[in-house]
């Protein structure tokens, strides 16, 4: 033990610390120093991740997790909350087992820590790059703060599948887009010196399709061409390796009848040989055992097909650790396999700075000062109001003016633990305000907030139970009518009602698929009541899918999606509602006419019978739904009007509207704010390839830019259009531009554009 520490003390002289990265020989020598120590159950401790905090997302739990650390048999450990306790752990490793090697400890730190941020997927409709970097910033400080050095996020699963609760925990449906917060979010976790204590290593998930399950149901079978893995799902996970995340989960589907987990050509020979990823993967939970009911064998056999796979770490299964022995002396691994993915998690500890100091992240005095501080709740605060997308404001119900009398009715009007969200792992929430708190505060002295609950979630108090779970129920056990006549009653006492419904927050997230998406049974007959009292209606629309809501855009005059905005939520959307702020979300989804027509989603290809309107034989439609959604990717509205000038083309060198393979194009369009208040707008770029070796989409998210502009105020935005946004993974996914025809879109959203086209020589 002590020479170990000596040995430590040594290399850790030659520990990199500098803010210029790693000195990658130094780290090769001192883990390679390290590992001429350990002994083959060391380094098979090392691949070894046990669960032991209070979030526990499986069937399995683990135990003895003391003396497992004493005997070298854990290589980190996730979802413990505070330096105390994470202090305790890190102490029995480095002083208590043979070689003190230190942990690793993670968290599902997934949008900002107590300070919590909007769900992954709201945070995606600000289309704020520089907001969305700078919440994981302020996440890492706080978990950083709080013992935490390793989170599992981002997650950047593509979907196109509302039916999937964990739509909540991604980006949308768009690969340019999630291939930007990709990046933004790993920029803002590890900044650019992962041994700075305020910085965390990034974890990209679920790796990969996770988000394309059979029918919407979790953990289902994903199957689906290569060319479409390419050029539609994978640009997010890519760009995470491009931006140097320091590891990669493994999703628990299927891709090709194989198991992620054991997917040799996903783990090896895309992520490490083909983009070069060269950090460490992770199981997710149990993902290892997992593959016994997908009929891969015991659990010797699927530990090993996750080792020669390219998968390093095992979380919680205990397949490594149980079963690599004996697979090396049957030779069913190598010592090569082993010592390579000990090998990754090393470097990883060395990257973080463990072992220079494994107790960096463990100051106990920096939570009370870094954690939930004003700063990073106005930012919370800031980006929650760019994430509302208004989706109609007929009769200009809102602004709302603070004046009179307002009824605030609605499940969700009066709960606190809903407000942050699903996965908001370290939330606090009795610090978070509800809605009710937020409105009375902000129109004191000025209007009157009545409240009335008015219904539950639903009828069916089981459903309602299973939405509402880790301490987030809401169940009212009142009479269904007597509580629907409560609200109407002050409701017809009131100027206008605002209705807070929709999901509780669990009712997406993990395994909370639903097959219906419509605004649930109780919820819809408040509505109609309240509607019958005549009085203007503002629904605000919570939610962590694209829901269902033909019924409420006919009836109901003005809609609010607002999501789950974090644990400033409340008062983000009184700045949005009272008009201090004008909505400026744009949807990252397509949001759907009814079930029946998912997937739906702007980018896909032409059939060679296109139908863009409803019913004509013999063309590609429905007998009973028009093909088109209820709102399109990239619609949201708000306080004040934009005009769009003329879309203008210019090349080069050579004409207008061409360009060559080294050359490029610009496109640009002045906007201007034609109405009366301050706003944002998101301008989208859209290209379409008219003619390819593959068929190509119908267009293609390429560029865009978030703009503020005061009333009269214009601005031009200009794009700039290369060759390499050109390029897509043809059949033999070989990465490249073709030349001919191209279309040029310029538009508020991914159905009213501007078209011109061009050519590339
Ligand atoms: C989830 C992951 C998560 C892990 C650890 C799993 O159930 O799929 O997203 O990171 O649990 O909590």
């Amino acid at each position: 033990m002590k020479r170990l520490l000596t040995l430590c003390i040594v290399l850790c002289a030659l520990c990199s610390a500098s803010a210029q990265g790693v000195d990658h020989a130094r780290m090769n020598q001192f883990v390679d120093n390290l590992m001429a120590r350990m002994t083959l159950q060391e380094k098979i401790g090392q691949l070894n991740l046990p669960v032991t905090g209070d979030i526990i997302t499986g069937t399995a739990v683990s135990g003895n997790v003391v003396d497992q650390i004493k005997a070298g048999q854990v290589g980190g450990l996730f979802n413990m909350k505070g330096v105390k306790s994470i202090r305790q752990l890190q102490e029995v490793a480095v002083k208590h087992s043979r070689l003190g090697i230190p942990l690793i400890f993670g968290m599902d730190v997934i949008h900002g820590y107590e300070t919590v941020f909007p769900i992954p997927f709201a945070m995606s409709m600000s289309w704020d790059m520089e907001a969305i970097r700078n919440s994981a910033r302020i996440a890492s400080v706080e978990a950083t703060a709080d013992g935490i050095c390793w989170t599992f996020s981002p997650m950047v699963d593509i979907c196109r599948e509302p039916r999937w609760g964990r739509m909540s925990e991604g980006n949308g449906e768009d690969p340019y887009l999630g291939a930007a917060i990709c990046r933004a979010m790993i920029e803002g976790y590890q900044g650019n010196d992962l041994t700075d204590r305020t910085t965390m290593m990034s974890c990209v998930k679920h790796f990969a399709l996770y988000g394309a399950p059979e029918a919407g149901r979790d953990y289902n079978t994903v199957d689906m061409s290569r060319v479409r893995m390419f050029n539609e799902y994978f640009p997010p996970y890519q760009a995470g390796v491009e931006a140097g995340a320091g590891s990669f989960m493994t999703s628990f589907n299927t891709i090709d009848y194989i198991p992620a987990t054991g997917n040799r050509w996903l783990m090896t020979e895309v992520l490490r040989d083909r983009w070069g990823f060269d950090g460490f993967v992770v199981t997710d939970y149990t993902a290892i055992s997992e593959m016994i009911n997908h009929g891969m064998g015991d659990l010797q056999t699927v530990s090993a097909l996750a080792l020669n796979a390219g998968t390093d770490m095992d979380m919680v299964a205990e397949g490594f650790l149980g079963t690599l022995e004996k697979s090396l002396s049957e030779g069913k691994v190598t010592i090569q396999a082993i010592d390579q993915a000990c090998r990754r998690i090393l470097e990883a500890k060395y990257k973080l700075g463990l072992f220079d100091d494994p107790y960096r992240y463990l100051d106990d005095k920096r939570a009370s000062k870094e954690i939930f501080t004003a700063e990073h709740r106005a930012a919370a605060r800031r980006l929650a109001t760019e994430t509302f997308v208004l989706l109609q404001n007929k009769d200009n119900v809102l602004p709302l003016k603070r004046e009179g009398k307002i009824a605030l009715v609605g499940p969700l009007a009066n709960t606190r633990a809903n407000m942050p969200g699903t996965w908001s792992v370290a939330a606090t929430s009795d610090r978070y305000s509800t809605l009710l708190e937020a409105m009375r505060r902000a129109t004191s002295g000025k209007a009157e907030v009545l409240y009335a609950k008015g219904c539950n979630v639903c009828y069916d108090a089981e459903l309602e139970k299973n939405s509402t779970m880790f301490g987030r129920e809401m169940r009212d056990n009142r009479d269904p009518k007597a509580m629907r006549d409560e609200a109407v009653s002050i409701a017809q006492q009131c100027d206008v009602i605002v209705a807070a419904m929709g999901e509780p927050s669990e009712m997406s997230g993990e395994s909370s698929s639903r097959s219906q998406l419509t605004i649930l049974d109780a919820q819809r007959d408040l509505l109609e009541a309240l509607k019958a009292t005549g009085k203007p209606i503002v629904l605000l629309n919570f939610s962590g899918r694209a829901t269902v809501m033909n019924w409420e855009v006919e009836n109901i005059p003005t809609i609010l999606n607002v999501w789950f905005g974090g644990s400033e939520a409340a008062d983000a959307i009184c700045d949005v509602v009272f008009g201090d702020v004008s909505p400026s979300g744009r949807l990252t989804v397509t949001m759907p006419r009814n079930e029946g027509q998912i997937p739906i989603y702007y980018n896909h290809l032409n059939t060679g019978r296109p139908n863009p309107k409803w019913f004509t034989k013999f063309t590609t439609n429905y007998l009973d739904v028009p093909n088109d959604p209820l709102f399109p990717f990239g619609y949201g509205l708000s306080y004040t009007t934009f005009n769009y000038g003329t879309l203008t083309l210019s090349g080069n060198t050579l004409s207008r509207n061409t360009l060559d393979a080294d050359n490029h194009l610009t496109a640009s369009v002045t906007v201007t704010n034609t109405g009366s208040c301050e706003a944002s707008e998101v301008v989208q770029l859209y290209i379409r390839d008219m003619v390819g070796s593959i068929a190509r989409p119908v267009k293609e998210l390429k560029g865009f830019e978030r703009i503020t502009l005061k009333p009269g105020e214009s601005r031009k935005v200009t794009f700039d259009i290369t060759p390499d946004l050109l390029k897509f993974y043809n059949a033999d996914l070989v990465y490249d531009c073709e030349p001919g025809e191209f279309q040029l879109m310029v538009g508020p959203n991914s159905r009213d554009l501007q078209t011109q086209s061009f050519t590339l020589k």
